[in-house]
């Protein structure tokens, strides 16, 4: 199908109208062109309609191949984490070197994978302080990784553990000595009041950590990969408790650290998850020109377009780019058809044709014949930071087919 075609069918349409109303104003008594320019109004009018449904059509088909079930609205925009910022740049790099420009692949974890998404926690804390250990904390992780797509095979996930800045100071100045033990369930079933939890969990990792800036991270990927198949995900559990032989080993502390020991580790936990959509991932060089010619002809080539996402009201979720230089096609496919135009035999016979009744046989079309790909950075209907490697967005080369 051919939108430039379409388009240009239904600049037709509007041509005559505007000729045929001019006609009949002009003229008196012309009912029978008056019926003609009411038919056309119709049919323009079914037209423009059709291409306002299409323009709906259109943004649902786009989202969707984004794997979006409507345009996101995200309500707080978490802020990019920087590994992603680190990946989106890297991808934009031109690529002289032919060898490694597998857009399929995420290099920083050395996967296969075309989608990187940072999956925010929605869990709960389930207690604080309490009682006898007034620095202990235990909280459900929970991570939805239902907006991983069927068609997506995931080939990694790493949990990501980031302790709130504003904890460091204190645990400076207690002598770097903010020592805990950390432990990472799995929760396997749901588990009713009154039984006790711990039947219900699968310890993952158990170990000391020094509460500094920075992250601890942790492979998850059987994990992940388990909690895909329906009813299996009930979370993890994290606990963090002081770590009693390191406060045997201080117990000056307590005494000149007050404030320290009755706070409790804040913390915030974030899954990176890499996935392969095989149906949105053919490896194949990425474009290296970057600039189209400037030459005046009507012949059909790519022309340039900027397509700025503010222009389609997604500035809100797209994080970037902002815009990109997408291109189209436009031109005549004029006989005889030179080999530059990249014609098919089919298009060649046609503009023959063509030559011979203009009226009867349209001209080929003008169309994409190599796209290119772009990655693209967005906030998805869950508020997860998605990094994806998008096919088919740039118009490299036309021809008329
Ligand atoms: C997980 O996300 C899916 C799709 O975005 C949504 O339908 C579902 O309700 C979410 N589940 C939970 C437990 O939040
Ligand atoms: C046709 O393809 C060639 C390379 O295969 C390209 O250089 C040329 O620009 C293409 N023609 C058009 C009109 O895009």
């Amino acid at each position: 199908m051919n939108i430039t075609c379409c388009r240009t069918e239904l600049w037709h349409y509007a041509q005559a109208y505007i000729v045929l109303a001019g006609i009949s104003e002009g003229g008196k008594n012309m009912s029978f062109l008056n019926v003609k320019v009411m038919n056309l109004a119709v049919l323009l009018c079914l037209c423009v309609a059709c291409f306002g449904r299409n323009e709906n059509l259109q943004e649902r088909l786009f989202l969707s191949s984004l794997g979006l079930s409507s345009r996101p609205k995200p309500a707080a925009q978490f802020p990019v984490p920087s590994l992603l910022w680190k990946i989106f740049k890297g991808t934009k790099t031109p690529e002289f070197s032919v060898q490694d420009n597998d857009p399929c692949t995420v290099s920083e974890f050395g996967v296969r994978g075309n989608i990187v998404r940072f999956v925010q926690d929605q869990g709960r804390t389930l207690s604080v302080s309490s009682g006898p250990c007034p620095s202990c904390v235990e909280k459900l992780l929970f991570f939805n990784v239902s907006v991983l797509e069927t068609a997506e095979q995931l080939t990694f996930a790493q949990l990501e553990i980031r302790f709130k800045q504003d904890f460091y100071p204190l645990s400076a100045r207690a002598g770097g000595q903010a020592v805990y033990s950390m432990s990472l369930w799995k929760v396997l079933k749901a588990t009713l009041k009154g039984v006790s939890p711990e039947m219900s969990r699968k310890l993952l990792l158990s170990q000391s950590v020094r509460l500094t800036p920075g992250s601890i991270t942790l492979s998850l990927t059987d994990v992940v990969k388990a909690w895909r198949k329906p009813g299996r995900n009930y979370g993890l559990v994290l606990a963090l408790r002081p770590d009693d032989d390191a406060a045997a080993a201080h117990p000056s502390q307590n005494a000149m650290f007050p404030e320290f020991h009755a706070s409790f580790p804040e913390f915030r936990a974030s899954l990176v998850v890499v996935s392969l959509n095989p149906l949105q991932c053919r490896s194949r060089r990425r474009r290296s020109a970057l600039y189209l010619p400037v030459t005046p002809s009507n012949v059909c080539k790519p022309r340039r377009l900027y397509i700025d996402f503010k222009d389609v009201g997604w500035q809100d979720w797209i994080i970037a780019p902002q815009g990109y230089m997408a291109n189209y096609c436009h031109g005549e496919c004029p006989f005889p058809l030179s080999e530059s135009l990249n014609g098919t035999n089919h298009a060649i016979l046609q503009t023959l044709v063509h030559s011979l009744d203009t009226v009867g046989t349209p001209q080929p079309c003008c169309v994409p014949i190599k796209l290119s790909p772009i990655s693209m950075l967005y906030y998805d209907n869950n508020d997860n930071v998605v990094l994806r490697h998008y096919e088919d967005m740039i118009v490299d080369e036309c021809g008329c087919r």
